[in-house]
């Protein structure tokens, strides 16, 4: 990425990787991802904020040389440690070994870890100022917006804050600022990454979101510097006061109108399908007005949705190969383990020989520490009529146990 300016005393100084598909194993990158890293410079101080993944460090190292020369940087500001930020420190220490990593409590903790080596660290504590170079730099502790480590920093003097992930997307835009997204006319394209963004990193931590936003309500900046997509502002056609309102929506408390019990079943030969039929039936019968749906996983698009909007749910698999089927697990490994803790669950399925895809699937759903029955529903072959009337009772047991 060539440099650019943000600000009277700061500049961006991060790398571009449009290429990328895969981030972090699991999330698209349809449009790339950029690692954003900032350079402050107040009267004579200098300030690095963040570095970037290991694989980008010249590039990194190039752009602080283009704007410092040979002058060394005073200090590292590590919002958070996770590698894409953190990958580039072993080596930036390397070449400036007396640079003061400023860390929260936990960042310094786990970059230790990660660069193995000895390391000139101060930690900081929340709300604590820094004076740098006559001007002032403010720490805001935010833990698990999405690491234990993450902080905010503000820099009073140009009216910028340092976000990290928060308020990020994975997005290249090669000339940094949000306000040229609307000018091009791919906003849309912007706005798809930005709440894919948010759901895939923040989904999890609802309640730190709304903290964290809370924590920066009285802040006086203008811009916000986050460490992917571009740098939000407030001027015409930019996008930060959107992009806040965004994240407090996104993470409102949601609580459904009525007791929402999705019924998630796969089926060969319909026998798993009837259970499920049955296992409402005896909900409804002691929760009259709840809302249980019966959701073909084969036939559903939407699964996933239903499943963390739940308040308790069921799933159904046959067995086939001493297993339960891919569908199901494909649902299963969508489950947020940590929004969904303790969530109210049960399995029930069909099967031929053995049957083991129940006892599968309570293992799985209690290692994501799920509050899963331990007695799951099972049926040999085709369901007879006490079968039918197991399931149904079930389906009471189920519903009494919420
Ligand atoms: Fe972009 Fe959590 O690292």
């Amino acid at each position: 990425m060539s440099i650019k300016q943000i600000s009277e005393n700061v500049y961006s100084i991060g790398v571009l990787n449009p290429t990328l598909r895969i981030f972090d194993v699991i999330m698209k990158t349809d449009y790339g991802t950029s690692y954003n890293a900032y350079l402050i410079k107040n009267n004579g101080k200098s300030a690095l904020v963040e570095t970037v993944h290991a694989k980008f460090f010249d590039e990194y190292l190039e752009n602080i040389k283009s704007i410092l020369g040979d002058t060394p940087p005073d200090y590292l500001i590590m919002n958070h440690n996770e590698p894409d930020h953190s990958g580039s420190v072993a080596k930036l220490t390397e070449i400036y070994p007396d640079i003061i990593i400023i860390e929260s409590k936990a960042g310094a903790i786990y970059i230790k870890n990660i660069a193995n080596k000895e390391l000139n660290i101060k930690t900081v504590s929340d709300n604590e100022i820094f004076d740098f170079g006559g001007g002032e730099l403010k720490f805001i502790v935010a833990p698990f917006l999405h690491w234990p480590d993450s902080m905010f920093t503000y820099f009073a003097k140009d009216k910028i804050l340092f976000t990290c992930d928060f308020l990020g997307a994975h997005f290249c835009e090669p000339t940094a600022f949000d306000y040229n997204i609307k000018k091009e006319d791919y906003e849309a394209e912007y706005n798809g990454a930005f709440v894919y963004y948010y759901n895939a990193i923040f989904g999890p931590f609802k309640p730190y979101v709304l903290s964290g936003l809370d924590k920066i309500k009285d802040i006086d900046f203008e811009t916000a510097c986050p460490s992917h997509g571009p740098v939000l502002t407030k001027k015409d056609g930019g996008n930060l006061d959107c992009a806040i309102k965004a994240y407090a929506e996104m993470s409102a408390p949601h609580k459904n109108e009525a007791t929402y019990i999705p019924i998630f079943y796969c089926t060969a030969y319909g026998n798993t399908g009837i259970l499920a039929e049955n296992i409402k039936t005896g909900i409804k019968e002691i929760i009259p007005g709840a809302d249980v749906n019966i959701i073909n996983l084969n036939m559903a698009d939407s699964a996933s949705a239903q499943l963390h909007l739940s308040d308790a749910f069921l799933i159904g698999s046959p067995t086939i190969n001493r297993d339960a089927v891919a569908p199901v697990w494909e649902l299963i490994n969508t489950i947020d383990a940590v929004s969904m803790r303790d969530r109210p669950c049960a399995v029930f399925g069909s099967y031929g020989w053995s049957g083991e895809g129940c006892s599968n699937l309570i293992a799985r759903l209690k290692g994501l520490k799920l509050k899963v029955s331990e007695n799951p529903l099972r049926c040999q072959f085709v369901p007879s009529q006490d079968d039918l009337d197991a399931a149904i009772e079930y389906g009471r047991e189920f519903a009494k146990s919420l």
